[in-house]
């Protein structure tokens, strides 16, 4: 079995004091695996990786990468523990150009300054469009280059492991689909993926685990067999294949 990088084990968390977004949530991502993250809208999915990432601190259950606890830690300090977030909102700066977004996460950090270089040329070859606008504002790309952005971004640190939400989101199917075999190929190189994304068929499809939340809670996981074919039974239930 894969090297285990990321484990949340009983984990409540939520927005307000009195109120739970996430309850008892427990799920694991393992090194060269995708884990992929499925629910209905408003289910939590996205708080899931503001918890993970820092923006909540748990009320209760333990957060752990590599083994250590992780809980609470502010999401800059993640990025030296070579964890990367493409979050369902943009994450670039829309003044700043496509090359100054690509190389910010790698300010200050020695150890990424010193392959930059050689990465940042090789990026730029996964994504051409990119090359053409290294020097216009992010702001000013369309949305399916933005994506192109926030993906040469994450491939150009390296990270072990990717927290991805929604990627597929206002993206043509070719497109969505581009995107999808760029997290293929992320998990191939070894790194840990968790992946929420509405596309469910496609998430299982490239899933070695995957995780149904509900309200807030884990309600099903398993293998992909558990859900290929005929859709696991929670899947089919809100998917609406049963009415
Ligand atoms: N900043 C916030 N403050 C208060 N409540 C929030 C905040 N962000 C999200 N929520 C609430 O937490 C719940 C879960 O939201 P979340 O964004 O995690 O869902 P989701 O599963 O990612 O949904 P979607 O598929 O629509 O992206 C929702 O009821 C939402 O209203
Ligand atoms: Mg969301």
């Amino acid at each position: 079995m894969h090297e285990l990088l990321l484990r949340l084990d009983g984990v409540t968390a939520g927005y307000a004091q009195d109120i739970d977004v996430l309850r008892e949530i427990s799920l694991e991502v393992r090194a060269g695996e995708v884990s992929g993250l499925i629910g209905l809208n408003g289910a939590g999915k996205s708080t899931v990786i503001k918890t993970i990432c820092g923006f909540l601190a748990p009320k209760a259950g333990r957060i752990e990468l590599d083994g250590e606890s992780i809980a609470g830690m502010p999401p800059h300090h993640l990025i030296d523990r070579d964890v990367c977030c493409i979050p369902q909102e943009s994450s670039l700066f829309p003044y700043l150009t496509v090359e100054e977004n690509l190389l910010l996460p790698l300010q200050g950090r020695k150890k990424l300054r010193e392959v930059a270089a050689e990465r940042y040329e090789e990026v730029l070859g996964i994504f051409p469009a990119l090359e053409e606008k290294r020097r216009a504002q992010a702001g000013d790309l369309s949305g399916g280059q933005q994506k192109q952005l926030e993906f040469a971004k994450a491939w150009l640190q390296r990270p072990r492991l990717c927290l991805i939400d929604e990627p597929s989101i206002g993206l043509s199917p070719v497109l969505a689909e581009e995107v999808f075999g760029w997290i293929e190929k992320f998990a191939q190189s070894g790194m840990g993926v968790l992946l929420i994304d509405h596309n469910v068929r496609r998430v299982v499809r490239m899933s070695d685990r995957i995780h149904v939340l509900s309200l807030g809670r884990i309600t099903a996981s398993g293998g992909r067999k558990d859900f290929e074919g005929d859709l696991h039974e929670q899947v089919r239930q809100w998917l609406g294949l049963d009415f």
